[in-house]
């Protein structure tokens, strides 16, 4: 692990810039780890993959309001600004850019960035304006920033697939680099909102993975019931006490549900579902 003593953290758009900009004269690579903040181990191994493949990381630590729904967590969402750039500084982090809203948004913005069909599907079909907002701020960040990597999770695919696009779209010159999902011990994808599970949730929380895991085990292109594995599978979860929004097997480009697979593709096995008011998501990637 590189440790640093000395990590920069930057508030404004000027201060992060003169950073960066000291590190491209000195002719490094300069990494990017774009998060909310109340950094967990699934953040940090993407920081890690940052560390290794860049000279020097900026990890930026922004809760976007412009992502949350008017009936989601926004003000509840954990906010530990000291807590976590001690963990960036563990991790050998060069620098935290932590804007607040007035840094990153206009009074009023006058424009923004729409999604098609890339959005009608898995969570942009369940979770209007999410994505929008998503890509407006990584927009921004990779703006200011200037970044010549940044690391995603696959924990998040839809997000992943559509910053992809945004990069190829919008010509940013920025390689993406994919991150595995962390799991705890018992398989449940590590999440910030894992915390307002309570105990009783918190056991029952794995059966998303179970579900997911066993699909991936069964479903093939010699399978011709996918639609009948899959609804089965959604019962098991609503027994559980699960509260379903989607799960399903997606196309890897079109994020179309699929109901035959064929060979030489690549699918998203994807869930979303509720334990009382917390959503949880996640995914595994199928490739036959
Ligand atoms: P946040 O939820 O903080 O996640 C930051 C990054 O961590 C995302 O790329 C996400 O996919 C990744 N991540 C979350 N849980 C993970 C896990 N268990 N294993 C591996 N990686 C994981 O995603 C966002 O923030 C925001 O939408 C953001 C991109 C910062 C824009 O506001």
């Amino acid at each position: 692990m590189k440790q640093q003593v000395d990590i920069e953290v930057a508030e404004a758009v000027d201060e992060i810039r003169e950073v960066v900009g000291s590190w491209k004269k000195q002719g490094k690579a300069v990494g990017l780890v774009p998060t909310m903040g109340a950094l967990h181990s699934g953040h940090l191994s993407l920081i890690r993959r940052a560390v290794e493949n860049a000279d020097e990381v900026v990890v930026s630590i922004y809760v976007n309001p412009t992502q949350f729904g008017p009936d989601e967590d926004y003000e509840e969402y954990p906010r530990q600004l000291e807590d976590d750039i001690k963990k960036c500084r563990e991790e050998g982090v060069g620098a935290v850019f932590c804007p607040s809203d007035e840094i990153m948004y206009e009074d009023r913005e006058y424009l923004s960035i729409q999604i098609d069909q890339l959005n009608e599907t898995m969570c942009g079909a369940s979770r209007e304006g999410h994505f929008e907002g998503v890509l407006q701020i990584v927009n921004k960040l990779f703006n200011v920033v200037k970044p010549d990597l940044a690391v995603f999770g696959q924990k998040d695919i839809q997000q992943y697939i559509l910053i992809e696009q945004m990069v190829r779209e919008f010509k940013h010159d920025i390689r993406l680099i994919q991150g595995d999902i962390v799991r705890a011990n018992d398989g449940l994808a590590v999440s910030s909102r894992n915390r307002y599970l309570s105990d009783e949730q918190r056991t029952i929380a794995p059966g998303l993975y179970r579900s997911l895991r066993y699909l991936k085990q069964q479903l093939g292109p010699d399978v011709d019931n996918v639609s009948l594995m899959i609804r089965h599978q959604q019962d098991e979860l609503e027994a559980k006490g699960f509260e379903i929004d989607y799960l399903n097997i997606f196309d890897y480009k079109t994020l179309e549900p699929i109901e035959q697979m064929e060979s030489d593709h690549t699918y998203i096995l994807a869930g979303a579902v509720y334990l009382g008011e917390t959503r949880l998501i996640d995914n595994m990637l199928l490739r036959i």
